[in-house]
């Protein structure tokens, strides 16, 4: 059980609409109120982190996407201030996450996330009493998925013989491979073609994302933006599930390897609803 007693989120059969033989049941994250997988790592990563230093008050991120709104809605429900630095430009997630309570902080679009990084870690040594919780290296990050996504779905459908990952930080696929290390799980990850882009995905990159060196042995599929939409479109019709981008992505990549599978169980993450993104 999640430390929080946060409800589990459903695990869904979506056998039919994935084509293949294999079942497949999707990891249902994103709640139709615009929650997402980001709401168990944000809260584990400031509880630890609470649990470990004394008189922590606010919580700073540079973030625009949902680990803004997670974070926002963690320090509300933890009596904590929140402090966002975004890229200027940045879209509905910064403004949700305002909406939330979080003071929202834009920095120089021309500067990117590596701006409101560099903003964020100068506003964090001059704020006692502050925690900057850089989610990319964090290793509470891939440890929220080791104690609470794993176990979650190892008790509703025992270890799966494939598990379908996008990979963003990267700490879900970490998290749940090395949750799953040992049950004879193959864990692949799911990212965005060269050149493109999927909300929430990302290349890998293990120079610039700590987290993203423990992963360099997992297979990892390349899913372009349209095959990722066709996917997440043919989910919400089959099945009722309106899933972000990435789990539109992460379908695909499910269908792929589920092919070549006469037998056995597939997990597929579904990192958030598509109400995120409209
Ligand atoms: C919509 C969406 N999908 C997938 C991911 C990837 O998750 P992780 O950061 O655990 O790799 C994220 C993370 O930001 C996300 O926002």
């Amino acid at each position: 059980v999640y430390a929080s007693g946060r409800a589990r989120t459903p695990l869904v059969d979506v056998t039919e609409a994935m084509g293949g033989r294999m079942r497949v049941l999707a990891k249902v994250e994103g709640t139709p109120d615009g929650g997402s997988i980001k709401d168990r790592t944000v809260e584990y990563m400031v509880r630890r982190a609470m649990k470990e230093h004394e008189g922590i008050s606010a919580v700073i991120e540079a973030s625009s996407g949902n680990t803004a709104v997670s974070l926002a809605s963690a320090a509300g429900k933890l009596g904590l201030e929140a402090l966002l630095f975004v890229p200027g430009g940045s879209g509905i997630k910064a403004e949700r996450a305002r909406e939330l309570g979080a003071a929202v902080v834009e920095t120089p679009a021309g500067e990117g996330t590596a701006g409101a990084q560099l903003r964020a870690e100068e506003a964090a040594l001059s704020m006692s009493g502050s925690l900057y919780l850089r989610q990319h290296s964090n290793r509470a990050n891939p440890m929220a998925h080791l104690r609470s996504t794993g176990p979650e779905i190892l008790h509703e459908a025992g270890p799966p013989d494939l598990l379908v990952a996008g990979i963003g930080t990267g700490g879900t696929l970490a998290g749940l491979s090395g949750f799953f290390r040992g049950h004879g799980t193959l864990s692949v990850g799911v990212c965005p073609e060269t050149g493109t882009e999927i909300p929430g995905l990302r290349r890998l990159d293990p120079e610039g994302v700590p987290i993203h060196r423990g992963l360099s042995l997992l297979p990892v599929l390349e899913v372009d933006p349209d095959r990722a939409e066709w996917w997440r479109r043919r989910v919400r019709r089959l099945t009722g599930i309106d899933a972000g981008p990435s789990s539109g992505a992460a379908a695909a990549a499910a269908s792929e390897l589920v092919l070549g599978c006469s037998s056995g169980i597939a997990v597929v993450v579904f990192p958030d609803h598509g109400r995120n993104y409209r």
